[in-house]
């Protein structure tokens, strides 16, 4: 397993990371033993982030998670998040103090290397949602370094999820040391220009901004939830529909799309479409983990193989070009 900087945190992380939500699922409805035999697997393989968050399972990730780690005495790098509810907008800061410590309770630990903001970000605040705008993502930054001094966290981060304009905002403000960008072969706008009529959301080349800033880029979406597979079908752990995160309408969409890709691996560049998808994010060096939700154990085993395989051939990097100017026209 490949290792890489976590932005500017001085830790370093497997360059695939282990996603404990919802989506892959089996951290939050596998069976006990599933998710011990899972989470000892992943380790072996030497996947040193684990993801989760205050909202997966309604806690129920947190403290499977927890309690795996604990029995296994394992100590890899874990990251969590906090999800800013209508309730707690008057009071961003005493919001985070709350769902952070309720966090740690669940995870059982008196500490997590990584807090992340969770909540999408906008230009302004929109009535009876939970958008916020980068001045509060600055509050809740202030919010975090108190926890940093407190030793509950080490550093901090963002979902760049949202409008693209004060996502960058924010990246350029120099204050958060991660954020978690949805990247994938569907939407490659993260990493660069895209053709002009792209049908996606163009978040302008956040990955390249955040890594000028010295951040450390979770990549997530991967997979499209699913949909890089090329197959409609989902596994009975797994979210059955999500909805997608800067790609099509729904998963089925991104599924068709996904199979416009189908000459790396019909051509042999890669084993198959899940190979494609997980090589090429991390073919992109400002990405320090590419975080895999898992409904199984020979998922974890093929994601991680696909890993070790590394950055995608330049030669399918340069066609790829080809399929996301048709998807421009
Ligand atoms: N901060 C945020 O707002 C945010 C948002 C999304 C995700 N995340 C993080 O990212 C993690 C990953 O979740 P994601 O939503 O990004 O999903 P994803 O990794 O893009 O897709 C996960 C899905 O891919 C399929 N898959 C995985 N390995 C496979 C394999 N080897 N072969 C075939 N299919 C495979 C599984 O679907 P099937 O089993 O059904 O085929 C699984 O449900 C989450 O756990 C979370 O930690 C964060």
């Amino acid at each position: 397993m490949e290792y890489r900087e976590f932005g500017n945190t001085g830790i370093k992380v497997s360059v695939m990371g282990f996603g404990c939500g919802d989506v892959g699922g089996l951290i939050v409805r596998g069976t006990v033993q599933d998710r011990l035999e899972a989470v000892q697997r992943a380790l072996d393989l030497g996947i040193t982030y684990f993801d989760t968050a205050a909202l997966y399972g309604r806690g129920q990730s947190e403290i499977n998670l927890g309690a795996a780690l604990r029995q296994l005495r394992a100590a890899p790098v874990v990251g969590t998040k906090v999800r800013l509810q209508l309730e707690d907008l008057t009071d961003l800061k005493g919001g985070v103090f709350k769902s952070v410590e309720n966090s740690l309770a669940r995870l059982g630990r008196d500490h997590v290397h990584l807090i992340q903001l969770h909540n999408s970000i906008g230009s302004a605040r929109v009535a009876g949602q939970t958008v916020l705008t980068p001045e509060d993502a600055f509050e809740v930054q202030d919010a975090f370094t108190t926890l940093q001094t407190q030793g509950k966290v080490s550093a901090w981060g963002l979902t760049a999820v949202g409008e693209t304009e004060p996502l960058h905002t924010i990246i350029n403000s120099g204050r958060f040391n991660t954020a978690q960008s949805p990247y994938n072969l569907l939407n490659p706008s993260q990493s660069g220009a895209i053709p002009s009529g792209y049908p996606y959301q163009d978040y302008n080349d956040l990955v390249g901004a955040a890594s000028s800033k010295g951040m450390g880029i979770i990549a997530i979406r991967v997979l499209a939830a699913g949909a890089l597979s090329a197959t409609a079908e989902r596994h009975e752990l797994a979210s059955q529909s999500p909805p997608p995160i800067g790609s099509g309408a729904n998963l089925v969409d991104d599924v068709a799309v996904a199979q416009k890709f189908s000459f790396l691996w019909e051509e042999g560049y890669t084993d198959g479409a899940v190979e494609a998808a997980i090589r090429f994010v991390i073919t992109n060096r400002g990405v320090s983990t590419a975080l895999v939700g898992l409904s199984s154990m020979e998922q974890l085993e093929y994601a991680a193989a696909a890993a070790e395989k590394g950055p995608l051939p330049g030669e399918a990097m340069e066609r790829l070009q080809a399929i996301w100017a048709s998807l421009a026209d």
